[in-house]
């Protein structure tokens, strides 16, 4: 799948925990131009999986994302992106900003997910949270282009996720 991405995207990356957005986004985005939750919870926190930490953590990253876009640097929030609301935000800063909201889902199977899942000491959180979480990405697929995603990508197989490219468009 060749992914095309306007210059001045805002992009939410949309997966449940395993799904492979971290990496996904390491393989295809420069550092900076990657926010990550678990990185903000550590900046606000000290420790990224310090769930009490999740409103500040956001809190700062919508302020950097903004001060990003307003310089007109394309920007990658990686967080899973389940709840609608969560999304809503992303959507609402990226208009603020003249960008282009932009999804891409990373959907792989849940049994792929769980299985990386249990290969993992950082996720202390149970798999029936992995479980609900790919649920509620399928679910949130056909409202996407509704919420106000502009482009909507959706990567199924962990073969797709691989061979996918990016390329940006003015
Ligand atoms: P959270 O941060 O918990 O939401 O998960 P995430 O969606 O960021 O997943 P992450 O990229 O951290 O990947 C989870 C685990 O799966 C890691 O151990 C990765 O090495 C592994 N993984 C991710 N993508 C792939 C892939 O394409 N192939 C394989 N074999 N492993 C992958
Ligand atoms: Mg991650």
């Amino acid at each position: 799948m060749k992914i095309e991405l306007p210059d001045l995207s805002l992009v939410c990356l949309v997966g449940a925990s395993g799904s492979g957005k971290s990496t996904f986004a390491a393989k295809y985005f420069r550092s900076t131009e990657v926010l990550s939750s678990d990185a903000f919870r550590g900046w606000v926190a000290d420790d990224e999986a310090d769930q009490s930490a999740t409103e500040d953590a956001f809190e700062a990253l919508f302020h950097l994302a903004g001060v990003r876009l307003k310089r007109g640097r394309l920007t990658v929030i990686d967080a899973t992106h389940t709840r609608r609301e969560d999304r809503a935000k992303a959507v609402a800063l990226a208009r603020a900003h003249h960008a282009i909201p932009v999804a891409i889902v990373l959907a792989p199977p849940a049994d792929v997910c769980l299985e990386r899942h249990a290969g993992r000491e950082d996720r202390r959180f149970s798999t029936r949270v992995v479980r609900n979480q790919h649920r509620d990405v399928l679910r949130s697929l056909k409202h996407l282009r509704r919420e106000g995603f502009r482009h909507t990508w959706v990567l199924k197989e962990p073969e797709t996720i691989d061979a996918a490219t990016i390329a940006r468009v003015p």
